[in-house]
Order: structure tokens, then C-alpha cells, then sequence
């Protein structure tokens, strides 16, 4: 958002609910100041700023573009080479260039998914590019996942007798070792039908100085999610019941290149797996 927005809402824009939280950063606003999108408010550029101050700006936007990429290969692939046509993007984020439905749609429009995200701001944004149709935004949070699971808009589109595809792409570096990511895989997986896949990226601490992990938590730290580091090993315990396929865990950029979306992140993996039907 630009200054003027950004002082309307801290004034109380009446267009955003009350509920969202406008004093404190989000990593969904963050991360599309990151991206170079225009939802986000002074407070927001002000916490990534200290990343970029440490980690690099250039840097820090590659890596959220490469994520993002990362995220359209993985919906390519699930679309027109598994013949998935439906999806769950857990951890949405705001709309930005080739959301999720876009991708999945150009493979078959009947492609149905839902777009989650605890932040409210992604619905009050969202709901125009993002809603309606083949597509649905539920506002929850993944730390609770029958909340999304038996949700109405869910139950509405998905139908968890087919296969389906639930996406956690850079979401879990925001959750607690208490609050246990494979614990809230575990609830997708119940729910899901044999052929379903699972998608996850997550930042790790691979081949990452201390100091620059220092600033991504120095970054996040007075966010509504502050960011919880794991190892790949740990991440990759998180596809447990899932066989991951071709190439495995890997750092995003050698996940499945396709020549246009390429650029390289050191620490960030992400992998896809399927369901492990014995
Ligand atoms: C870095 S963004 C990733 C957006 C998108 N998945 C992508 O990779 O382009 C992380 C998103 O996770 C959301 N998030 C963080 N904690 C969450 C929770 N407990 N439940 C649901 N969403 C959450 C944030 O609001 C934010 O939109």
C-alpha cells in the first residue's frame, strides 16, 4: 500500500476490518513488500528493511521470487504431469503473479482450489482476484487444521474421496516445534485420497551463517509469526507417510528447473511427495 493507505489504516482505514492486525508486521505483508507487491504498510517495509540491512536486498528478493517460482513449478507439474485438479494452498499469502488457481486452471479450468491464510488481510485482498468460481478463501489457522479440513467453503469444492494436492510452500519456518508441523500433516494425510501429494519450502539452516540467520529472526521477531529455523533432516521428517518424488528435498532452484525461473537460494528447500499407499 502506499504512505497515504498506510497512514489511513493506521488511522483505522474503514475498507479493513478491525481484526487486522495494522501496529504489528505480518510475513504476509512482508513478503509481498518482498515480492514487489503494494498490500503492506510502513511498519512492514520497516521489519524488512532489517533483513535487507543484513541479509542483503537483492538477496532476500531473490529468494522470495525463487520461492515463488519454486511454488508455479510445483502446481505445473501436480496439474499436467499428475493430473491433479484439486489443491489446498495452505499459507496463501497475498495475490500476487501466477496464484496457485491460475496455474492449475491453465491445465484444466475445472481445477478447484482453496487458498488458506491466517492473516485477514489475504481474504480483504483476495477475495476479488481470488474467490469465487473454481477458487475459495478461508481464513484459518493451519495450527488448528480441522478448522480448514471441515470448513464449510472447503467441504463446498473439495472433495477428499480424489486426489488432492494440500501446498505448504514457505509457511512451516512460522510454526513452533510444539506447534509441530508433522502433527498438522498428519491431519491433511488422514483426510486425504491415495494418489494426493503434499508440497512444502522451507527456509533451513543449511549453509547459512549464524549472522545471517540472526537477521531473518531479528526481521520476524516482533511479526505476528516470528520464524522457527530447522535442518533439512528435520524438514524432510515432515513428509513422513509421503514418497517424496524426482529429486527428492532439494534447494529450490534444482527442483525441477525449467530454464525460466531459476535463480538460486542457498538455505531454501522444498520437495513433493505422494501419498504412501502401502
Ligand atoms: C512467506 S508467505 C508464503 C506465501 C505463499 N505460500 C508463497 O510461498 O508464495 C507465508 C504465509 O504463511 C501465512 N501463515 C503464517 N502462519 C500461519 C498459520 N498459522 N496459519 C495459516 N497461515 C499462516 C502468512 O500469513 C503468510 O501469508
Amino acid at each position: 500500500m502506499s504512505d497515504g493507505q498506510s497512514s489511513a489504516a493506521s488511522k483505522g482505514d474503514p475498507k479493513l476490518p478491525s481484526h487486522i492486525p495494522l501496529g504489528v508486521p505480518t510475513p504476509a505483508r512482508m513478503y509481498d513488500e518482498a515480492l514487489g507487491g503494494k498490500d503492506h504498510f510502513a511498519v512492514d517495509r520497516t521489519a524488512v528493511a532489517k533483513l535487507y540491512e543484513v541479509v542483503g536486498e537483492e538477496v532476500a528478493r531473490s529468494t522470495a521470487m525463487s520461492n515463488r517460482h519454486f511454488l508455479g513449478r510445483v502446481v505445473k507439474f501436480l496439474a499436467k504431469e499428475c493430473g491433479i485438479r484439486q489443491f489446498i494452498d495452505v499459507g496463501s499469502g497475498l495475490p500476487t503473479v501466477r496464484n496457485t488457481h491460475e496455474i492449475a486452471q491453465e491445465a484444466d479450468p475445472d481445477s478447484k482450489v482453496v487458498y488458506v491464510d491466517v492473516d485477514p488481510i489475504v481474504a480483504v485482498h483476495g477475495r476479488a482476484l481470488l474467490s469465487g468460481g473454481n477458487t475459495r478463501i478461508v481464513t484459518a489457522d493451519m495450527r488448528e487444521p480441522e478448522t480448514i479440513l471441515n470448513n464449510p467453503l472447503t467441504l463446498e469444492l473439495i472433495d477428499f474421496d480424489q486426489p488432492v494436492a494440500v501446498l505448504f510452500i514457505a509457511v512451516f519456518h512460522f510454526i513452533s516445534r510444539a506447534d509441530d508441523p508433522a502433527r498438522i500433516v498428519a491431519a491433511f494425510r488422514e483426510r486425504q485420497a491415495p494418489g494426493s501429494y503434499l508440497a512444502i519450502s522451507h527456509l533451513t539452516t543449511e549453509d547459512m551463517p549464524q549472522k545471517i540467520q540472526d537477521g531473518w529472526s531479528a526481521a520476524f521477531a516482533n511479526s505476528t509469526s516470528p520464524m522457527v529455523f530447522r535442518d533439512k533432516e528435520e524438514v524432510r521428517e515432515i513428509f513422513a507417510g509421503y514418497r517424496l518424488v524426482d529429486p527428492g528435498l532439494v534447494r529450490l532452484h534444482e527442483w525441477r528447473p525449467d530454464g525460466e525461473s531459476s535463480l538460486k537460494t542457498a538455505s531454501v528447500f522444498g520437495g513433493v511427495g505422494q501419498v504412501d499407499t502401502p
